[in-house]
């Protein structure tokens, strides 16, 4: 790859306003509560470690990478998932996401050969296909705004509903954008009663329940006709279906189906759809880094070319991609629960006592990063690669439980973007500041429009 030279001033996306440390009410009211990394306290970006007692329980916010590697690998089982989770968001608890220990285990297992880099390999059609479908419609609506997320998580639902669903699990796009979006802000906010154990008592949680009974419904149905099947297609689905069926009573198998399915198509749409919206968010910004990347995406995009070969070809794109999933990380917390006492660094764990591991503040951190509020794809050149702590970057989380569908998120968002970036230039939309929104997930707030034209030459 060409040495690209950076601009000497770099650019400093937008984010939330600084402010000191916040007193515990304000976590829980007004527009603070709707978004958590607002609450962060500026300090945070300079401390290894910060402990708060919240509600009666002891939260550890753990910002040192060697204390992330114990939480996340050295030490993982004794991390575990918060027992709030399944209160939260009752259809995933007993999935991949939301099992722990043995269960987890064996449905890891299970489901890892779908993930192999060779078999995401068999996939990237479909998020090439896709990616096309949306540049082939923006023809129709250019030169003009188009809301780059909203079609991004339009792109990203249809690749995980072909690729895992075979497009039959009943749910439309719109709408299960709708419900997942619901469900995530219900689950994501910092409410009292969580914390306290109560959240089936909250009425802010009424919009996520409906939402969650509407998948669930439409979930169900569509496992029920799977089960019927006597000829189902060779998917993801199928394979899971008869894995538990195998193992488990017919009700317990339905149901750990569903909890699957639901985890799958909400871990696996709105992250990446983030992901693609915060890059060309960044790309929107900086005309010249989205000059060299619609330069390699159209070297990459040759007639002829099999998708890992454009794949490969991405090498500066992808360093794109990396930065914006640093700067705009779009899981921006991790959480978990001590199942028995630790000592973490300087930290006296007790059992009980929440950790907290923001990929937000960690990928921001000021003892971590150099001008770390920046964009500057260069962090991830081969070089400044070599020069980071292996926990300092975690937008995937880190250790066992790193996300399953890493390698195919990343081959997803690379495809797609390089497609929309061979045919079309972005510019920011006229009048419109972005801002950063976050609950479970980070997402520029309320859309983000861009100014889209035909990429000449
Ligand atoms: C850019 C896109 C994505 C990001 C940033 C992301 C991020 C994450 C993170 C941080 C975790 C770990 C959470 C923790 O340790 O508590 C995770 C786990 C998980 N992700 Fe992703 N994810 C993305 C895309 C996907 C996709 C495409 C899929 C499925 C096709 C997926 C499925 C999952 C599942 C099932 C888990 C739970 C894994 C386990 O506990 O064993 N994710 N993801």
């Amino acid at each position: 790859m060409d040495a690209r030279t950076p601009t000497a001033e770099r650019f400093v996306p937008t984010k939330p306003p600084e402010h000191g440390p916040l007193p515990v009410w304000r976590l829980f009211v007004g527009e603070m509560a709707k978004n958590p990394i607002a609450t962060v306290a500026d300090v945070s970006y300079d401390l290894p470690y910060a402990s708060r007692r919240i509600m009666g329980r002891m939260y550890h916010a753990v910002q040192d990478p060697d204390g992330i590697k114990r939480v996340l690998l050295d030490n993982q089982p004794n991390y575990v998932r918060p027992s709030f989770l399944p209160r939260l968001l009752p259809l995933i608890a007993k999935g991949l996401f939301g099992a722990d220990g043995a269960e987890w285990k064996s449905q890891r297992r299970l489901m890892a050969p779908v993930f192999t880099p060779a078999n995401v390999a068999e996939f990237m059609p479909i998020f090439q296909d896709v990616g096309r479908g949306v540049a082939d419609r923006w023809s129709r609506q250019v030169p003009g705004v188009v809301d780059v997320a909203r079609d991004a998580t339009g792109a990203t639902f249809d690749v995980i509903s072909a690729a895992l669903f075979s497009s039959e699990h009943g749910l439309s796009g719109d709408e299960a954008a709708r419900h997942v979006h619901a469900a995530l802000a219900a689950a994501g906010q910092p409410r009292i009663s969580v914390l306290l154990g109560l959240a089936d008592l909250d009425p802010g949680s009424r919009g996520g329940r409906e939402a969650q009974g509407v998948i669930r419904e439409r979930i169900a149905a569509f496992i029920a006709r799977r089960q019927a099947n006597p000829d189902p297609p060779p998917d993801f689905m199928t394979r899971l279906i008869a894995a538990f069926s195998a193992e488990h009573e017919p009700k317990e198998a339905a149901q750990l189906a569903l909890h699957n399915a639901v985890t799958f198509l909400v871990a696996g749409h709105e992250t990446t759809a983030n992901a693609l919206a915060w890059t060309f968010y960044l790309l929107s910004e900086q005309p010249q880094a989205q000059a060299w990347c619609a330069e390699e995406a159209r070297a990459a995009l040759r007639p002829g070319a099999t998708p890992q070969e454009v794949l490969d070809g991405l090498v500066y794109l992808r360093w794109v991609l990396e930065e914006a999933m640093r700067l705009y990380p779009p899981a921006p917390r991790i959480e978990r629960e001590a199942a028995e006492d630790d000592e973490l660094g300087p930290i006296q764990v007790r059992k009980g006592d929440l950790l907290g591991i923001w990929p937000w503040v960690v990928h921001r951190h000021r003892l971590l990063w150099d001008d770390p509020d920046a964009f500057n794809p260069e962090n991830f050149s081969p070089e400044a690669k070599a020069r980071h702590h292996r926990f300092q970057y975690i937008p995937f989380g880190a250790g066992p439980r790193i996300c399953i569908g890493a390698q195919f998120a990343t081959a997803e968002a690379l495809l797609i973007a390089a497609e929309w970036l061979a045919r079309y230039e972005f510019a920011p939309a006229p009048g419109r500041q972005v801002e950063v929104a976050s609950d479970v997930a980070l997402r520029p707030k309320g859309g983000l429009p861009l100014r889209v034209k035909v990429r000449k030459g």
